[in-house]
């Protein structure tokens, strides 16, 4: 399946999680065979050709892309959490939500110097969520050049801010 071919298995559901918001929905793509499997294999061919070394996800959505496309270029997976979820020392940031506020954190030791990471998320609206998770793989010593979402939302001009970060952006659909 093609990319235009995907769009239509994403739901978008009005005014969630809050008024005002349209809310772009995978559970529909996830939930069709096809439609998720097609969906990581065009994401690992662009990570592929990025030169990934790893795969970083963020929780959750973005577990569920990164995690497939990881085991299917046979590629470290490394899990950018929530607060308070591994238990080792971690490096931490704060960050701003479209609807909220948050916090990511990384196992230091996921990554190694220089390793290239692409970086994989269902969707990126604002770009504070990749951006944090940017500067958190770099702090710890990965080179992040490339990030890859399901979804962009480019009125909200995520992937302009990453640009200007050294992030190249791509996604299978606007
Ligand atoms: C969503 C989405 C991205 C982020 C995009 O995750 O999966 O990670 O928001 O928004 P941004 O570009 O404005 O940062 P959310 O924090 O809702 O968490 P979830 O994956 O646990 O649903
Ligand atoms: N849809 C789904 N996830 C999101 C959105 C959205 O519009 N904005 C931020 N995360």
């Amino acid at each position: 399946m093609s990319p235009d071919e995907l769009k239509p298995l994403v739901r978008t559901i009005p005014d969630f999680p809050q008024p005002g918001i349209l809310f772009r929905d995978i559970t529909t793509l996830i939930g069709h065979g096809a439609g998720f499997a097609h969906s990581v294999r065009h994401l690992a061919d662009r990570a592929q050709a990025a030169g990934a070394e790893a795969v970083a996800g963020m929780e959750a959505r973005g577990f569920i892309f990164g995690a497939a496309v990881a085991a299917r270029l046979a590629l470290p997976f490394v899990p950018v959490r929530k607060p308070g979820k591994l238990p080792v020392p971690t490096l931490g940031i704060d960050y701003a939500l479209e609807y909220g506020q948050d916090r990511l954190e990384i196992d230091p030791g996921a990554v190694s110097p220089g390793q290239r990471v692409v970086i994989i998320d269902d969707l990126i609206a604002t770009g504070g969520t990749a951006l944090a998770a940017t500067a958190l793989l770099r702090q710890a010593g990965a080179r992040v050049d490339h990030a890859l979402f399901v979804i962009d939302l480019p009125d909200l001009g995520g992937a302009a801010r990453l640009a200007d970060a050294g992030v190249t952006v791509a996604a299978l659909m606007a």
